[in-house]
């Protein structure tokens, strides 16, 4: 599997590294793929739209929507040899399209930097639910402690401060040091101890006696409890999730060698990012279970629910410390993906280095998040939009989250599949993807015709209810 630096391709890649084998690739993918999404926000999701039929659709959505999208974007970026954007009208030179299809590089990487200034106050969090776990916070259990932790670490715009710095100077070192030195290193130790810790807290769940109670609540599908809601959630979630619509897999895909099939890394990545939810479903419910706590609690199911179950159970300080560990590594792994794409085009861009060019996108992205912070206490009466009835309530911070997840993504992701299906050409598709006839007629059918559809179903859903 190892891959060479034989690269030809172009001619405008010799001065660019290359991962050093499919592996580092496919880690890389996974890291970011893998994050607070499929840890934080799949359980709780999938609590309050019924469980096992939900799991059913999203399953879906990841099969027919995001698995190809993942390939087209890895496509361009491969293609391209360039930052997100230049690849992408580099891309459609070459297929003698127009090169304004390269908005849907902007609008992706313009997303990419907005969601990581709020990521990395999520990711902060994280970080300082560890510290509360190792000092004994947990232990206890008590539900007005433990609601009050997460309500004082709200309102404290200094704290919030303090642990988003922390964050962001983490991803900023990852970035700093470039694609093998920082990108592939990280990955290579984290993901791996990401999967330990994950199954160290499955193999901790099935103690509590009710494993059996959250594999039929993740697995039997009781239709009757999916909304049309829970459906067009899912599509959504199936694009978050894979970290699609954010050019990041052009960003990675840039890297990645000539030789390496597109299709099969890419099914690779949706199998294991889908496992994870499912084992972070299977480490979770069980323990939510045992407590007698609400599977559909929402955002807070992780921050609020699961440190009053971890105070209330045998080694709970530890294994809850070791729980926000894992979040921690999860959300690392994914801010450098967000990172890298707007690094990329500043590097290609400017005279700057990597590390310069990576401080400087840090510090605008920490000086945003800050706007985020104050929007949880000090800005909270803050509604921007309040003259529409249905932002009335929406904060900075809310705002920012909304449009990203609902507008800038699904309309970056529309864009690029409708381009890549229907503005490239076929041969030079099939020869990038490198699969067989049939696995190829299928993703080419699914990207003309299933995708956009299904994606311009949702986007215009979200915007009109
Ligand atoms: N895919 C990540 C997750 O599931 C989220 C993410 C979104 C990461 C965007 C990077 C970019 O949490």
């Amino acid at each position: 599997m190892s891959q060479s630096n034989s690269e030809s391709g172009n001619g405008d890649t010799a001065a660019r590294g290359l991962w050093s084998s499919r592996l580092a690739f496919i880690l890389a993918v996974t890291g970011s793929s893998v994050g607070l999404g499929n840890i934080w926000k799949f359980p709780y999701v999938t609590g309050e739209n019924g469980g096992g039929a939900f799991v059913l659709v999203y399953l879906a959505c990841i099969a027919v929507i995001g698995i190809p999208i993942l390939m087209a974007e890895v496509f361009i970026g491969r293609n391209g040899r360039h930052n997100p954007i230049t690849s992408m009208r580099l891309v459609a030179q070459r297929n003698l399209s127009s090169p304004l299809w390269r908005i849907s590089a902007i609008i992706g990487m313009l997303a990419a930097f907005i969601i990581l200034s709020f990521y990395s106050m999520i990711g902060g969090w994280a970080a300082a639910y560890v510290g509360h776990g190792a000092t004994g916070d947990f232990a206890g259990g008590d539900p007005e402690a433990i609601n009050g932790m997460f309500s004082r670490l709200l309102a404290s715009p200094s704290e919030l401060l303090f642990w988003h710095t922390l964050f962001m100077m983490l991803v900023v070192l990852v970035v700093s040091r470039g694609l093998k030195g920082g990108l592939e290193r990280s990955v290579t130790i984290l993901m791996p101890a990401l999967f330990v810790l994950l199954l160290l807290a499955v193999g901790y769940a099935t103690t509590t006696g009710h494993f059996g109670q959250a594999v039929s609540f993740l697995f039997q599908p009781d239709f009757s409890k999916l909304s049309i809601n829970g459906v067009l959630i899912a599509l959504g979630h199936a694009f978050f999730t894979l970290s699609l619509g954010m050019a990041i897999m052009m960003a990675y895909g840039s890297y990645l060698g000539r030789d390496v099939s597109i299709g099969r890394t890419a099914i690779i990545v949706g199998i294991t990012d889908t496992s994870v939810a499912l084992l972070a479903g299977l480490a979770i419910f069980p323990v939510v279970f045992a407590n007698g706590l609400e599977p559909g609690a929402g955002p807070g199911l992780i921050f609020q629910t699961l440190p009053l179950a971890f105070g209330q159970m045998p080694l709970g300080s530890l294994f809850g410390t070791l729980f926000f560990i894992l979040l921690v590594f999860a959300a690392w792994t994914s801010a450098i993906s967000l990172l890298e794409p707007v690094v990329e085009w500043v590097e290609e861009k400017t005279t700057l280095q990597r590390t310069a060019s990576t401080v400087l996108v840090g510090v605008l992205c920490w000086a945003l998040g800050i706007v985020s912070i104050l929007s949880l206490n000090v800005w909270s009466d803050v509604t921007p939009l309040a003259m529409f009835e249905r932002f009335e309530t929406k904060t900075i911070f809310d705002l920012l989250d909304y449009f990203t997840a609902n507008v800038m993504l699904p309309l970056s992701g529309l864009l690029t599949a409708l381009f890549v299906g229907w503005f490239v050409a076929r041969e030079s598709l099939q020869k990038d993807l490198l699969l067989d006839g049939g696995a190829f007629s299928l993703w080419y059918n699914l990207i003309r015709f299933v995708t956009p559809i299904a994606v311009a179903v949702v986007f215009v859903y979200n915007l009109v209810v």
